[in-house]
């Protein structure tokens, strides 16, 4: 008798797992359009912001700017060498935010060796390579900006390559 009802509950078990599966075999159907559907969401549409004239701009003196909303501060610089993300003649503008990846302390410029450093837990960035985290507690590169010069050189701010801290989406 016990024998019998372990059996019993053993063929409702696997009737259960059928079900499951074949309700899964059909979500997996319609997965492809659920996938791109969450594709077009996750697409920003970043405004192009005019950050300043390459006139302004002196070789290794950071210049504030705030991309892409006044709420999120970054540097604008001209490093004077070719480097990664550059944009100009030199290929050496490049910009970045100043909130740190890690818990978003605001990072300042040291010239001396072209790095964001982070007064909070000391994560440093490299301005030369792309913003690439050199040392320090954050997971994350720093986020860098993306830049156009236009005929007349004028920058403007395009879009960014990284999540900037605090947000869940970059355009709020
Ligand atoms: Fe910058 Fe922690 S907030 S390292």
């Amino acid at each position: 008798m016990k024998c019998n009802r372990l059996v019993d509950a053993g063929r409702r078990q696997f009737l259960r797992g059928s079900l499951v599966g074949a309700a899964g075999a059909a979500a997996s159907t319609v997965l492809p359009a659920q996938q791109a559907q969450a594709r077009s969401l996750a697409r920003v549409d970043y405004p192009a912001n005019r950050l300043a004239n390459i006139s302004e701009l002196v070789v290794n003196e950071p210049m504030d700017i705030e991309y892409p909303d006044a709420d999120s501060p970054g540097v604008l610089l001209k490093l004077g060498q070719a480097v990664e993300g550059g944009v100009g003649p030199d290929g050496d503008i490049v910009a970045y935010s100043v909130l740190c990846p890690h818990k978003g302390w605001m990072l300042s410029y040291s010239a001396e060796d072209r790095t964001l450093n982070c007064p909070g837990h000391h994560s440093r960035f490299d301005a030369e390579a792309g913003g690439q985290q050199i040392w320090g507690h954050a997971t994350n590169n720093l986020p860098q900006f993306v830049l156009r010069v236009d005929d007349a050189g004028d920058i403007y701010a395009e879009g960014v390559d990284e999540l900037i801290y605090g947000r869940l989406s970059n355009v709020l």
